[in-house]
């Protein structure tokens, strides 16, 4: 079990949505900007659900037919966790610069596997992100659903280790 000091301070707010947002906004919320959107998206959660699907559906004025097809038909997209649990680093500029390479590196190590990868027993998926918009809590990062700011190497490779450890 992590001990109180190895858990984060403060929970910054999950700005992921704006960011999102923001993105089909600086695209005009045009239909041929599915692709990137999705591309954003799955940047922004680490994969994509059927409820991102028809957010962006909807937003673009895309069918969810199509949005559909699109996301599945790429390999590159993803549409539920390839683990049990995922963990995000974010490799932001703001992020980068206070250490997530080497949070990267130490998760990297301690769980013999890269960055888009997913432990043999299924129960962890190390995904990155660009900016996940919680830049003044950098370094920040996400453990399934719950953002975490002013993370450590020792924060982050504790929550992994309770995931792997857990039954
Ligand atoms: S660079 Fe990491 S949250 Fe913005």
């Amino acid at each position: 079990m992590a001990t109180a000091a190895a858990l984060p301070t403060k929970a910054p707010a999950d700005n992921r949505l704006k960011m999102l947002d923001a993105a089909m906004t600086r695209h005009r919320h045009q239909p041929d900007a599915l692709i990137e959107i999705l591309h954003t998206a799955q940047e922004l959660y680490g994969y994509l659900d059927l409820d991102c699907l028809k957010y962006v559906g909807r937003c673009l004025k895309v069918p969810p037919s199509r949005v559909y097809g699109v996301a599945t038909f790429y390999n590159v997209f993803t549409l539920k966790p390839r683990g049990e649990h995922t963990c995000v680093v974010c490799l932001g500029t703001a992020c980068y610069v206070k250490g997530t390479a080497t949070i990267l590196s130490a998760l990297e190590r301690e769980h013999h596997l890269e960055v888009g990868g997913t432990t043999p027993d299924g129960t962890l998926s190390l995904v990155s992100a660009r900016c996940l918009g919680a830049c003044g809590l950098a370094p920040v990062l996400v453990f399934d659903q719950e953002i975490a700011g002013r993370v450590t190497a020792e924060t982050a490779l504790a929550r992994t280790r309770n995931w792997m450890e857990q039954p």
